[in-house]
């Protein structure tokens, strides 16, 4: 039984949300699954697995540093063994924003990383304003305000598409 090993940055548990489905979708096909957070990932947990899974969510424009540290540490097994990002963002629920060559922030990313993921996903996140403190609700509202997206300050909405998050799940079943 392949062992996978699905980690994530997040910051509001969105991204999180998204390992679990994965998880529970690859467990349902026979694979043995570990999520856990990028920080509670040692050596040996990669050592242990066959392949690897890396999400990350978008936070003013980047992914978090842990991220690229947690890359570049560990650059040289990701690179021995199959290997799958993906990226959460609210621009990707733009259907002209949601392939790993058309989401600005993933192009960026990859051509900065040493790590060739072998599969790349990119994903629609939530907004859920009542998480926020008032600056970043400010933010993201006038940001949704020019893009055409939801500005009431109690909108919890999700744009994320699980049946693309499904059909990722099968592109890293078949690495
Ligand atoms: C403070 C803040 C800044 C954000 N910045 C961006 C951004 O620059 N671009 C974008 O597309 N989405 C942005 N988002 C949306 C997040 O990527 C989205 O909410 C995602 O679901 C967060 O995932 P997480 O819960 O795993 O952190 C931002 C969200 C917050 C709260």
């Amino acid at each position: 039984m392949a062992r996978i090993l699905i980690t994530y940055s997040t910051t509001d548990g969105h991204t999180a949300k998204i390992c679990q489905r994965l998880g529970e979708y690859l467990t349902a096909r026979t694979f043995a699954i570990s999520v856990a957070p990028l920080a509670a990932v040692e050596e040996r947990d990669l050592a242990a697995c066959d392949k690897i899974v890396v999400g990350a969510s978008i936070r003013y424009g980047r992914h978090s540093q842990s991220v690229l540290d947690f890359i570049g540490r560990n650059e040289g097994v990701l690179n021995r063994k199959p290997g799958a990002f993906f990226s959460v963002s609210v621009v990707a629920r733009k259907p002209q924003k949601n392939q790993p060559h058309t989401n600005p922030y993933v192009r960026k990313f990859l051509r900065r990383i040493p790590w060739r993921p072998r599969a790349v996903g990119v994903f629609a996140g939530k907004i859920d304003y009542a998480k926020y403190g008032p600056i970043d609700r400010a933010v993201i509202r006038f940001i949704m305000r020019l893009t055409g997206g939801p500005t009431d300050p109690r909108a919890e909405v999700e744009f994320t598409d699980w049946r693309a998050v499904e059909a990722f799940a099968d592109r890293v079943a078949a690495m």
